[in-house]
Order: structure tokens, then sequence, then C-alpha cells
């Protein structure tokens, strides 16, 4: 692999995936780890990463030295890039001159090296940094100057070491992603090899060897992630594999059977639904705060999902076979942000649902480890699932539960479950369904405001809108939906949705605001 080295922020998720646009395979590594662990990874390259700390701060994350020392290609990045200078006998300047954001470059003339090879003299790239690289290492070229920095890039091609002090995985960089290829493929020699779709095969016979000729459950939420995992695993062992779907009744128009229907014609895997809807919202009746709601979900859900298990455990049982494994679409994101996992037994929070418990007794199967969203999704239609579960929007576990402010009751759920369909009619009409990330659709129920609808005065909800564009759900900005489309869909909801007489679009970014709202 390409090893990515993490100094902190969330620049090395971003930069381990435009690696993998490039089609090499990457992972993520902490920055303490030491030359010894890293070389046993065999890696072809290494990119160090930015990250939020300054050089001359006390206890900023280094690097163990011995890691520039072993021979193989590196790319070192804003921080990373600074790291390296200063290790190699370059120097670090504390100038006071922050730069921050869009920046012009200017590459030293005709020597753009490998790294810059075939891009423009002038250009914008993306910089967030307060140190510069004031004299690069003996023997590197400069290849480029900004504004406030002499040395904004630099190479040696005979130690295959590199570094730019811009980020080149960030998209305002427009030519980022040419210098991270040349990085890899020309600098390192890596071939453009491996997609999504390799990751099958591999899966597949490590699934086998796993499970063996074991029984194994898997709970589907009707998200992309369980649902591309289940597939995988029944790909590699058949009918040892069953599903379990469970139905809280906060689920959006449609999902239910969708998953029902859909995902078992596609796929021909042994599904047990379990129909929950009364005792969720019995458990939500006059609830209204936010972190009750979710409690009270994931705790229903862990329950139900622990009796069908049970009962499929004793069903097992009878003929002879207890059900060891349990399927868990987790993604490379939660392993990276949980700090590198161990692969069993210990489970944190089931992102999809609000948390399993850590005394399960089942051994995890986890075939999306290492996968991005996108990569699932590619995987998913490599394996023949039908494109509505393929590029369904994320949904949370909580669902619909937590998309009405205020109490939980039927008759919401009902409104807001009619007006969120409309709302997704009307994307996938518009042919916006790839450009938006999600699109919440909120039922304010604790405010009322006053309307006129035919003859008469109304005292009815507001709907809110929210249209998120995202690469990961961690930061969104809210997408710019066409006019003509916001008063389509706010006609029709204020006509087809009794007791909502007016619709709200957020325009808030996140931060400071989150995706959902609640
Ligand atoms: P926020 O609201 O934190 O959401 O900006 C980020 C992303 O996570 C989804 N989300 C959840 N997904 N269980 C989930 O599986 C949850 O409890 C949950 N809460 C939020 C949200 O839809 C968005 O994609």
């Amino acid at each position: 692999p390409v090893l990515v080295i993490d100094f902190g922020a969330q620049y090395a998720q971003l930069i381990a995936r435009r690696v993998r646009e490039a089609n090499v395979y990457s992972e993520i590594m902490p920055h303490n780890a030491t030359a010894a662990e890293i070389a046993a990874k065999n890696p072809v390259g290494i990119v160090l990463s930015g990250g939020p700390s300054s050089v001359y701060e006390e206890g900023s994350p280094s690097l163990d030295p011995g890691i520039l020392q072993l021979g193989v290609p590196v790319l070192g990045i804003c921080y990373g890039f600074q790291v390296m200078a200063q290790q190699l006998g370059g120097e670090v300047a504390h100038t006071g001159k922050r730069e921050y954001g869009s920046t012009e470059l200017t590459v030293s003339t005709g020597n753009g090296g490998v790294l810059l090879d075939g891009q423009p003299d002038a250009q914008t790239v993306w910089m967030s940094h307060g140190d510069s690289v004031s004299k690069a290492p003996e023997g590197f070229e400069v290849l480029a100057s900004s504004p406030s920095t002499p040395v904004a890039a630099f190479a040696s091609d005979e130690r295959q070491l590199y570094g730019v002090q811009w980020h080149p995985e960030v998209k305002h960089s427009t030519f980022g992603q040419q210098v991270l290829e040349n990085f890899l493929h020309r600098a390192a020699g890596i071939p453009d090899d491996w997609n999504p779709g390799n990751v099958i095969a591999e899966q597949v016979e490590r699934i086998r060897a796993q499970i063996g000729d074991a029984r194994v459950i898997c709970g589907l939420s009707g998200g992309v992630d369980s649902a591309v995992a289940a597939a995988l695993v029944q790909k590699a062992v058949g009918d040892q594999l069953t599903c379990v779907f469970v139905d809280h009744g906060l689920l959006r128009q449609d999902e239910a059977r969708q998953v029902q229907e859909d995902y078992v014609q596609a796929t021909g895997v042994r599904l047990v639904t379990i129909d929950a809807e009364a005792q969720f919202l019995d458990a939500l009746a006059g609830v209204s705060d936010p972190e009750q709601k979710r409690k009270i979900i994931g705790r229903e859900f862990i329950r139900t999902f622990e009796n069908a298990a049970e009962a499929l455990v004793l069903e097992a049982q009878s003929d002879g076979e207890a059900i060891k494994f349990l399927v868990q679409g987790t993604l490379y994101p939660d392993v990276v942000e949980s700090g590198g996992g161990t692969g069993t037994a210990n489970i944190k929070s089931h992102h999809n649902v609000g948390g399993l418990p850590d005394d399960l007794t089942f051994e995890l199967v986890e075939p999306l480890r290492t996968l991005f969203k996108d990569e699932v999704r590619a995987i998913g239609r490599e394996l023949g699932l039908p494109e509505v579960v393929v590029s369904r929007q994320p949904f949370p576990g909580p669902g619909l539960g937590i998309r009405i402010v205020g109490e939980v009751t039927r008759e919401r759920l009902d409104l807001l479950r009619i007006a969120d369909a409309i709302v997704r009619e009307e994307l996938t009409a518009a042919g916006l369904d790839n450009e938006i990330w999600q699109c919440p659709v909120v039922l304010l129920a604790d405010v009322r405001s006053v309307g006129v609808q035919g003859d008469g005065r109304t005292y009815g909800h507001p709907i809110v809108l929210r249209p998120v564009s995202s690469e990961d759900a961690m930061t969104a900005d809210w997408t710019r939906l066409p006019y003509d489309l916001l008063a389509r869909v706010s006609n029709r909801i204020t006509n087809e949705v009794a007791g909502v007489n007016r619709v709200v679009l957020d325009v808030t970014s996140k931060p400071p605001g989150t995706i959902e709202w609640e």
C-alpha cells in the first residue's frame, strides 16, 4: 500500500481517498508509527499529511527519522513538508506570515520537476500554514514559490523525496490531483491498477476463511453499508447468512418494502423482518429531547435485534449449529476515527443504530473496514445490487425520529413521510440525486405559524428542507438548489401535506450547523 501518515486534523483521510482515486491502494498510519512498523507494511510510497500544529510547538507531532531513510518514495504535504525539511537539514522559519486559502503559486521557470511536470507556471493552490520552509535541504531542488513562501515545493529525484507546502488533496488546488498522480505514478513508479472491484475477490476469500461453515447474521438497516456488507458475505458463504431487518416505524415511505423486495429480489438472501413500530412509538411517547430520543431508539433497537438473534440462535441450535458471527457495515473512516480498532470483540457504537452492547457474544465480520463510502457504492454496483439500494442517500439510524423537532407520534411521522417522499421524488426527477449528499426533511412540530389557504386562516407547522453537499459528512455546505425546483417542492408540500402551511430552506453550512437538526 501507500501509507498516509496522519499528523492530525482530517487531512489524512482525504489524502488516502485521493490516492485511491488515482487507483493506488492506501492506508492511514498514526504519526507515531516507528520506521520498523512502517517497513513491516511493505509500503510502495509514503505521504506525510498536513496537520494543525507548528513544528515549533512543544509536543508537536514528529516523525521517526528512520522513515525517511527506508528508501521508500515520500511526499510531504504542508506540515509533513515542514517536518521533512527539518529532518533533512533544511530550515523552517517562524515568519509570522500566515497564508490561508487560495494562493498564487509560481512554478520555478522550466523547473517544476517530475512533481509539477506539465503544469502552468502560475496556478492557484490552497494553503493553510503559519511557518514556512525558508531553505531547502541540501541536494534538494526548489520547485515553486508563493508570495510568503520562498520554498513552496522541493524535490530530490535521486532520493525520491518530495514535498509541497500547499494541499494538493483539496479541490481548490487546481492541479492538486495531478501533483499526487505525478508523485505516485511517475516519481514513485506505482502502477494504477487498484480499484474497489479488486476488493471483492479478496474479501470473499477472507470471509470464507473467517466463517468456515458456521452460520452468520447481519442487521440490515436499509442503508448502503449494511446492504453491501451482507451481499459480500452472501457471495462468500451463501445460505449460511440470515439478515435481520428491524422496522422501527421511523423509516421513510416505502423503505421497509424496498429492503424486503428490492434487496431480497436482487440477492435471494434469507431475510427476517421484525415489525417493532408499536414498541418504538410507545417508548418514544411524550419525549421531545433529542438526546433522549436517540438513546431510547438505540436501546429499543438493541433489544429487538437481540431478541431476533436469540430466536435465530435457538432455531439454529435445534439443528446443532449456533450463530457465532455478526456482519457489520463498518467503514474505514469509522475505523480510523476509533483509533484503528482491532477487528473483533470490542464493538464501538454502531453508527447505524446508536450502539450495540459491549458484551455481545458474536465475533464481527467487517468486510468494508478498509473502504470509503464511494468505494462501497462501487462494490455494491459490481455485486449487482439495484441502483435504488446502492445510491441511497445516507439516512440516520434513528430515522425520522430525529427529524421531528418535538414529540414523535405516528400522525406526525405520516406527515413527514409524505413531505420527504415529495422532496425525494422531485430531486430525482430534476436529476439532482448525485449532486447532493443528502436532503433531510424536518418537521418543526413544536412551531406553528399563521397561513391562509383557500378562504381560511391556518395555523400549521413548517417543514424545513436541508439539502447539503458533502464528501464525507464531516463538513458540508448547503446545496444551491434551483429556484424552480424549490418552488415546486414548496407548492406540493403545502398542498399535499395536511397541517403544513410553510416550507423553509436551511442555508447553514456544517460547521456551524450539523446536517441533521437533532
Ligand atoms: P450530523 O447531523 O452529525 O450528521 O452532521 C452527519 C451524518 O451522519 C448521519 N447521522 C447518523 N447516522 N446514526 C447514523 O447512522 C445516527 O445516529 C446519525 N446521526 C446523524 C447524518 O444523516 C449525516 O449523514
